[in-house]
């Protein structure tokens, strides 16, 4: 594994040249769009990267953008790795480990996920202050040292400043901001009814199947770490017939959302 992040790296290095980007970007389903604002752009598809895997999920492109966004130089990955396509978590993660290679400490990751807290709305936005893992963790495994510690704290995964920073934007744009936490589990099923009253009752607000490997490498390596999810539909809590849960519906609320997101986003990396 160490192998193919050396690689990705360098190969990333030669092209990026002297272009230092200050945060990655990781942008989940639906939220690809965002990738268009970004300008000065140098794009990579991840099929020329070596070591890296080809995006397969619906709504994501697999790509990796170098370029300017909020007068910052900025990496973004457009599609991400999940875990339900059947990678396994190193390579899930490749794209944080080659990311901090590259001397990038701020990461800010991004999903489409299900609302368990009853007062969250289809194309809400939710800062995430908190996670509760029900994937393998990433770190298992011999440590890689070079990138940390054996024993990552998670205490504050979620940078505070940062969510401090979010808020007082969002005050200033009037965008309208929820906070919670995102509970991650394998997928590819959406949840049952009553997996979602069990997730709601052990402290849910939104169910997804992406982000907390990624953001548990990234503290691993000692980034500070911003997560958003938008919440692109009402999970349900009843076994109700009339109100199926579909991956296209996700894709078109994200798509809705991807806007506000993404002037935050541009805000807050601004002030980096
Ligand atoms: N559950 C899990 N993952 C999701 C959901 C959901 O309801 N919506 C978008 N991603």
């Amino acid at each position: 594994m160490m192998t193919r992040i050396d690689e990705a790296a360098a190969y990333l290095k030669n092209i990026f040249q002297d272009r230092q980007p200050v945060a990655g970007i990781v942008l989940g389903s639906g939220l690809g769009s965002l990738a268009d604002k970004i300008e000065d752009r140098v794009v990579v598809p991840y099929k020329d990267i070596p070591g890296f895997p080809v995006s397969t999920a619906i709504g994501h492109k697999g790509n990796l953008i170098l370029g300017e966004l909020g007068g910052k130089t900025v990496l973004a990955m457009q599609g991400r790795f999940h875990y339900y396509e059947g990678y396994d978590m190193q390579t899930v993660t490749i794209g944080i480990r080659t990311m901090s290679k590259l001397g990038i400490e701020n990461l800010f990751v991004s999903n489409a996920a299900g609302g368990c807290n009853p007062d969250f709305k289809v194309g809400d936005l939710m800062i995430i202050k908190d996670h509760i893992s029900f994937f393998p963790n990433p770190l298992i495994g011999p440590n890689m040292e070079e990138f940390g510690p054996r024993f990552p704290d998670m205490t504050a995964a979620y940078d505070l400043e940062f969510i401090a920073l979010a808020e007082q934007i969002a005050l200033q744009e009037e965008i309208a901001l929820r906070k919670g936490v995102y509970l991650g589990s394998t997928g590819p099923t959406y949840e049952t009814p009553a997996e979602v009253r069990f997730y709601r009752t052990i402290g849910a607000d939104a169910l997804g199947m992406s982000t907390i490997p990624e953001v548990i490498v990234a503290r691993h390596c000692g980034m500070r770490v911003f997560g958003m999810s938008v919440i692109t539909n009402i999970s349900n809590f009843d076994n109700c017939s009339g109100e199926l849960n579909d991956g296209d519906d996700v894709i078109k609320q994200a798509d809705i959302a991807a806007g506000k997101m993404c002037l935050l986003f541009s805000r807050m990396i601004a002030s980096l």
